[in-house]
């Protein structure tokens, strides 16, 4: 049977400067799919590469006094040398300087032209030369800046090659009307197709005012516009129109396009119209990813607000980075990155949850089993069950995030097992049945268990974080398995009898000194995640307040007697600077039931009010529909 195939790409970056840790997000978020992809069992192509025709290029090495062939060389090494040190596991690095790309540009432009597609005219217009991008007069607006970076455009009058962009339109929409997977997420799709609505132009591929780019075949006085040129990396690097077309053959249409939320326009409208002129398949999704911000806002080489990956990676190690990077980014929302967030991370995911997961565990083996993993028993009592079935479910639910490329929401998942392990540690206690010789065979259950969700946790994190599991392995005795496969999830792989041997810490807590905490205001700190088990714990009720009346002698409080089904209870609740108590009088509110009964002044309070507040403003949660009293929300 023929293997299924599965192709990523990254775009292709800029060699302009340095790369930094937002670039970093989209190749690591491509990388993680592809192995990911290869432990799903398929047959997974990843291209990344450089974008290096320009104007913006030409510019940039003159300035420096070289070639721009010379000036980009150097740039792209650093680049391939920082996927090297984040462990990019790309099958190929595509240069747009590369001639196998150039003829693959030039064929694509000629054939579009002999069908008619292409046409000499002139251009008159606004370019923004950062964003290689024409912009028509209504998007650039009265002060004449970019609408994407905000930097003056210049006014441009040259011949022209224009592609019939405009025409395709209908049949574009209507192509991502049929196919919802086509932009994703979701937001962005919506975005985008309020784009086409509002009207397409005619696109100008071709300029004459600089040389630095591939030379229109049939007008040698014209470079091919940069997006033009670049989009077909993603073609030319499988082969595509030459005689070694074989992975062409295997791999397009291209699965997903990875790019950030900036460039998804001329991966969604530019790129599929290309293609559609060219008569060839379109790839089958384009995902937008969010921006990595700073405190200062989106991290840009222009800002100089850049975070260099490497001063990172060299300071907290690769899977860190990774990690981080991963976790912080919801699906195709914008994340934020500071130092404190990073190392707040690493202090509470990897070193207290994980790393102390695979520490303990292999402290006790050594202790209490001379090193040697112990077998389990048969029976499983009802602490085993609640984690072996968790340990069951979870790599089917990671596996369902991965696929989505939520990456962020795969890792929580995959946590909640990090954490019910402890817990499993801290209710079974080991060090207790260790002391009694009656209990040998639970306290072997309880180390095999740790054990093998050690390893299970870990191969579903190696997309994440390859260096990991071969450090992991070494401590659990496990066999190092090179190529994982998700199908390693399964329970029950790890070998009675394997010697453990503890090493060196996985993720040594980084100790922040006071003054080294950096002064940028944070974020609100993210609330501890919970199961809905922790949540199905509070017993929160629909409740009328049948009279209320402000607590002598206090500024706060007020005391309100309410309603909850059948019962009347009294709480205290400490909003007498935002209601006045015959305004909550009738209202619907919503309360925690189960709370322990607290005095306050005197008055005992059996409940809470829940209230909503941001600043100096707070609003009572209330019930809209007439609901009875007593009902439960959940
Ligand atoms: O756009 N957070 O190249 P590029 C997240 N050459 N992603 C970021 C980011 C940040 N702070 N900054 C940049 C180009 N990126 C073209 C692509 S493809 C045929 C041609 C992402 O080097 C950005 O969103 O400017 C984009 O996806 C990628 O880095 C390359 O940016």
């Amino acid at each position: 049977m023929k293997k299924k195939t599965f192709y990523i790409t990254t775009p292709i970056y800029y060699p302009s400067a340095n790369l930094h840790i937002g670039h970093a997000l989209t190749t690591v978020m491509a990388d993680t799919m592809a192995r990911y992809k290869r432990m799903q069992g398929f047959d997974t192509y990843f291209l990344t590469g450089s974008d290096e025709h320009g104007l913006k290029i030409e510019r940039s090495a003159k300035a420096e006094g070289k070639e721009p062939k010379e000036y980009v060389d150097k740039i792209v090494a650093s680049f391939k040398y920082l996927w090297e040190k984040l462990l990019i596991s790309n099958d190929d690095f595509i240069r747009t300087t590369d001639e196998r790309h150039k003829q693959v540009v030039q064929d694509f432009f000629q054939k579009i032209y002999e069908k008619g597609d292409i046409y000499l005219s002139t251009y008159e217009g606004w370019y923004c030369t950062p964003c290689e991008t024409f912009f028509t007069a209504r998007q650039i607006g009265e002060d004449k800046l970019c609408p994407d970076c905000q930097r003056p455009v210049e006014l441009v009058k040259e011949e022209g090659y224009f592609f019939k962009m405009s025409q395709y339109a209908e049949r574009l929409l209507q192509h991502i009307e049929d196919h919802p997977d086509f932009i994703q997420p979701v937001s962005r799709r919506h975005e985008m197709i309020n784009f086409i609505k509002s009207g397409l132009e005619d696109l100008c591929v071709s300029r004459t005012t600089f040389q630095w780019g591939i030379p229109v075949p049939l007008n040698q006085k014209h470079v091919i516009y940069v997006w033009f040129d670049a989009l077909a990396n993603y073609l030319s690097a499988l082969g595509f129109g030459t005689e070694h077309d074989q992975l062409y053959q295997k791999y397009w249409p291209a699965d997903v396009h990875l790019v950030g939320k900036d460039i998804v326009r001329f991966h969604t409208v530019i790129w599929p119209t290309m293609l559609m002129a060219a008569e060839l398949p379109l790839p089958k999704q384009v995902f937008g990813h969010g921006w990595l911000l700073l405190d200062s806002g989106k991290m840009s080489k222009s800002k100089g607000n850049v975070v260099d990956p490497l001063v990172l990676i060299e300071k907290y190690g690769v899977d860190a980075i990774r990690y981080f990077l991963l976790r912080e980014i919801p699906l195709g929302m914008d994340g934020y990155y500071s130092e404190d967030n990073l190392i707040q991370r690493i202090n509470t995911d990897l070193a207290n949850d994980f790393g102390n997961l695979v520490s303990r565990t292999v402290a006790m083996v050594e202790k209490y089993c001379e090193g040697k993993v112990p077998t389990p028993a048969e029976k499983k009592g009802p602490l085993e069950q609640e984690l072996l079935s968790l340990a069951g479910s979870v790599p089917q639910e990671a596996a369902g995030f991965y696929e989505q490329m939520d990456f962020a929401n795969a890792l929580a998942s995959i946590w909640r097992l990090v954490n019910r392990a402890n817990k499993y540690i801290d209710e079974t206690m080991p060090w207790l049945l260790a002391k009694d010789s009656s209990q040998k065979e639970k306290l072997g259950t309880v180390l095999y268990n740790l054990v093998e969700v050690i390893r299970v946790v870990t191969v579903m994190i190696a997309p994440a974080m390859p260096a990991l599991p071969a450090k992991v392995w070494a401590q659990v005795g496990a066999e190092v398995v090179v190529n994982q496969t998700w199908a390693d999830t399964e329970w029950g792989k790890t070998r009675p009898g394997q010697v453990v041997a503890k090493g060196e810490s996985l993720f040594p807590r980084i100790e922040v000194k006071e003054e080294d905490k950096e002064a940028a205001p944070k974020r609100h700190k993210e609330a501890e995640e919970i199961t809905i088990e922790d949540f199905a714990k509070i017993d929160l009720r629909v409740a009328e307040v049948l009279s209320c009346e402000k607590v002598e002698k206090t500024e706060k409080l007020l005391k309100l007697e309410i309603k909850i089904g059948e019962e009347t209870r009294t709480i205290v609740s400490g909003i007498a600077k935002h209601y006045a108590p015959a305004d909550l009088v009738g209202k619907k509110v919503v309360v925690v039931a189960n709370l322990q009964p607290a005095k306050l002044r005197g008055i005992l309070s059996e409940g809470m009010l829940l209230a909503a507040s941001h600043g100096e403003a707070l609003e009572v949660l209330t019930v809209e529909k007439d609901l009875p009293t007593g009902s439960q929300v959940k």
